[in-house]
């Protein structure tokens, strides 16, 4: 059985969009995007979700993630995908999903990640720093903000001249819409292999 797939995102959804592309292309064997959930309303994803067919959720505060637990719980989900999801889960939350929850980070971990980097902050830090190689990290989540352990990176140049908007689409197309999909399906064949083990 293939694993139910919650994606959750807070904006733009180009992550999320790779992962439906990767699905379309049948690279995501062992899972299915079986529900996108947004704590904003107005994030861009819901509409490429809706387009392709996937259930939609939002849930915002306040009780966000009492929402969230209730929504996987009803569509049966089995991981959960963090794509641009803004909002830190809790403690509480993540020991409920033990090795179930995977991130993309836009930066090569542990470098300029935390919390306060999110977004555009991500590479403004690395500018600023004035590293010459950054790149994008999947993680599973624990309960320290992009502290779990690293299921893949990938390096991404910083060339001369960049801004961060140059860089965070060089680091999105070089990376993090590669690197996602095939995350989420080693998780997704563990999963299943775990399940067809016991
Ligand atoms: C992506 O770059 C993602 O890695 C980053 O936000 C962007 C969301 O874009 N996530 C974080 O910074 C999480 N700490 P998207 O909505 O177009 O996928």
């Amino acid at each position: 059985m293939r694993t139910r797939i919650a994606v959750l995102v807070s904006g733009g959804g180009t992550n999320l969009q790779a992962l439906i592309d990767a699905q379309g292309r049948g690279e995501i064997p062992d899972g299915e995007i079986a529900l996108v959930i947004s704590n904003n309303p107005k994030a861009y994803a819901l509409e490429r979700a809706k387009r392709a067919g996937i259930k939609t959720a939002v849930c915002a505060k306040p009780d966000m993630e009492k929402k969230i637990l209730e929504a996987l719980a009803f569509h049966d989900i089995g991981m959960i995908v963090l794509a641009g999801f803004m909002a830190i889960l809790s403690k509480d939350f993540v020991s409920r999903w033990p090795e179930r929850i995977i991130n993309i980070h836009p930066s090569l971990i542990p470098s300029f990640c935390g919390e306060g980097f999110y977004g555009l902050r991500v590479h403004e830090a690395a500018l600023n720093y004035g590293v010459k190689v950054t790149g994008a990290t999947v993680h599973y989540v624990n309960e320290i903000p992009d502290g779990g352990r690293i299921i893949c990176q990938k390096a991404v140049e910083i060339r001369d001249g960049d801004t961060p908007e140059v860089l965070q689409r060089r680091v999105m197309e070089q990376a993090e819409w590669i690197l996602l999909p095939r995350a989420a399906e080693i998780v997704a064949k563990s999963i299943r292999m775990e399940r067809s083990t016991c």
